[in-house]
């Protein structure tokens, strides 16, 4: 961020005399290099810290230290110095205890994770039962007009959990954390006044300073977004010990400006994490015995390491036949099929995916890769959002119907038996009947094997907010999103029966939660396989008998579907390469 920007956005907030806007991580490093002040919160500068502040500033870190770190993440301390106001001791956790809780998307989930091990590296425990928790931090979303409506109802009801806390030990902080609290800012902080912190998505190694200053009573903000932070090396804590699969970030926010989303203003400006960050990170995750990881971003196709120069990288935008986007092409760095073919060469035990991709970026390198790789799934999320290239073009999606319909094609041609699942807005501003019905034949015509499927949700400052009207009534939306849900559920059970008979390779998860004495595993295709929990052949040692574990992989014959779920009977244990799926 530029330094003025700082200063502006300070004063922008100046009214709020009871916020403590805390920009100082940021705008240290850049007074460095401009030979410009922050302004920070006053009270300290009051109190004489300032001259504290500026010697401490004039016998800090140099110019050439910050370009450096700037290259390199991983250089990046693990515990930040306090800032001038805030003692080592104040700043710590001091074992309060922290109670996270997540809504939305993946990215939301890895998220979680990330401010956990911030919050934990800073020494604070972590509980899963509210009650005992000193801090309650919400982690949100603020995709659909839902979502966020969900989060205020659950602060109502927290706010009675802190009252009753007023009159005990010690006092609960209640924080909100990702899109939310960068949407709303001090709307949040006004309207309920018992929220604490608020941390926008690329603000949580700044947890421990927001939280300690809550601790004086202040409410605490830092909502910058960032144009580099992908947390790089903050390794995520794996929540659940005996998970078989882990989600590792890659990227972070969206640079397409589809009209409709919210998203590049919550999560701000696409930037790729090192390719040589995430491959450590996927080889922890291998070490650790996980059998699968999902490769995460808003657009993790788009994914483009430009931190290391290279001598050849003038290699052209690579995008799919028919497709463009709304920015300026951008050039060099390393791609996603890079990416995906060092992560893929790990662990060939280890099943990749990825999620969530944007049409636009699925060059030949990609499906070529996906097609020769055995443990990269044979799943490809498209989202098309509409049917219709009319309404297309109001959503300023990029492609036609005709392009998209081409690239499905292609790539059922390039990976044979992939799996596709795609996401869809009905009632869009303007969508007509005609349109809607266009969206119905894409969705018959692909026959998708998983859907995801959204009423139109008006979102202030996106350019559909400004430029289009949120004509379709309410009702209209409704039905039409039925409809959409029906058909998508008609044509998901008639592409799923062409599985039975078949045998699949499925990873196994744990008991179903359905019944005792099935299990439960997913196949390439990421649709959860229910099978009888019985011994089976084992064919790394013939002649062995055993009964499948979380982690394993099985081969399971499908003998029938539903639109969401198989059902079948296990063959036998087997490992990733040994396997040969088949019909
Ligand atoms: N209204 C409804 N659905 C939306 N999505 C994004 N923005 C909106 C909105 N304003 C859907 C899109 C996207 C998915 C993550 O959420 O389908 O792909
Ligand atoms: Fe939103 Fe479009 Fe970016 Fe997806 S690609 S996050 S829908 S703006």
């Amino acid at each position: 961020m530029h330094p003025l920007q700082c200063v502006l956005q300070a004063q922008r907030w100046g009214p709020l005399a009871s916020v403590s806007w805390l920009l100082f991580r940021t705008c240290r490093a850049q007074s460095s290099v401009h030979g410009t002040t922050c302004p920070g919160p006053g009270r300290q500068q009051e109190n004489g810290v300032q001259k504290d502040f500026s010697s401490r500033l004039a016998a800090g870190p140099t110019f050439q230290h910050f370009l450096r770190s700037a290259l390199d993440p991983q250089e990046k301390p693990d515990v930040e110095d306090p800032p001038p106001y805030l003692t080592v001791d104040e700043l710590s956790g001091r074992q309060r205890k922290v109670y996270l809780e997540t809504y939305g998307c993946q990215m939301n989930v890895n998220d979680t994770e990330i401010a956990w091990s911030v919050l934990q590296k800073s020494g604070y425990l972590r509980t899963r039962n509210l009650q005992e928790a000193d801090v309650i931090l919400l982690v949100t979303c603020s995709i659909r007009e839902k979502a966020e409506q969900t989060i205020w109802n659950r602060l109502h009801q927290l706010k009675a959990l802190k009252t009753k806390r007023l009159r005990s030990r010690v006092p609960l902080r209640i924080g909100i954390l990702g899109c939310m609290a960068e949407r709303l800012k001090e709307e949040i902080l006004n309207r309920e006044k018992m929220v604490d912190i608020l941390a926008g998505p690329d603000a949580y190694r700044d947890l421990p300073r927001l939280l300690a200053v809550a601790e004086s009573g202040q409410q605490a903000a830092n909502v910058l977004l960032s144009l580099d932070e992908t947390y790089a090396d903050v390794m995520p804590v794996q929540t659940s010990p005996s998970a078989t699969s882990a989600f590792v970030s890659i990227m972070r926010g969206c640079d397409n400006m589809c009209s409709y989303c919210i998203v590049p203003f919550t999560r701000g400006r696409e930037r790729s994490r090192p390719v040589a960050s995430i491959l450590e990170e996927v080889r922890k995750l291998s070490e650790q015995g996980l059998k699968e990881v999902t490769l995460l971003g808003q657009n993790v196709n788009s994914f483009r390491d430009s931190s290391e120069v290279q001598f050849n990288n003038a290699v052209s935008a690579n995008l799919s036949r028919g497709f463009s986007t709304n920015y300026k092409p951008k050039q060099g760095g390393l791609r996603f099929a890079h990416l995906l073919d060092h992560v893929s060469r790990v662990d060939p035990e280890m099943r990749i995916r990825f999620t969530s991709p944007h049409p636009k970026d699925f060059p030949d390198e990609v499906l070529q890769l996906i097609h020769e790789r055995d443990n990269i799934c044979k799943q490809i999320h498209l989202p098309a959002q509409s049917g219709s290239s009319r309404v297309l073009e109001a959503m300023r999606r990029g492609y036609s119907r005709e392009a998209y319909v081409e690239l499905v094609h292609h790539i059922r041609e390039s990976i044979p038996g992939v799996s596709l699942s795609s996401d869809f807005i009905a009632g869009f501003c303007g969508e007509t009947e005609e349109d809607h019905l266009q969206t119905v034949s894409l969705l018959r015509e692909v026959q998708y094997n998983m859907g995801f499927l959204f009423a139109y949700s008006m979102r202030q400052k996106t350019r559909a907010y400004h430029r289009l009207k949120d004509d379709v009534p309410e009702e209209v939306k409704l039905r039409r999103l039925e409809e959409l849900i029906t058909v998508f559920r008609e044509e998901a059970t008639k592409a799923n029966m062409a599985s039975v008979g078949c045998t699949q390779l499925v990873l196994v998860e744990g008991h179903s939660k359905r019944s005792a004495t099935d299990l439960c595993g997913r196949n390439d295709g990421n649709l959860k396989v229910i099978f009888p929990n019985v011994e089976m052949e084992d064919v790394s040692n013939s002649g062995v008998r055993v009964r499948a574990q979380p982690g394993d992989y099985v081969l399971v014959k499908i003998t029938s579907t539903s639109s969401q779920t198989l059902k079948g009977h296990v063959l036998c244990r087997t490992t990733l390469k040994d396997s040969s799926a088949y019909c």
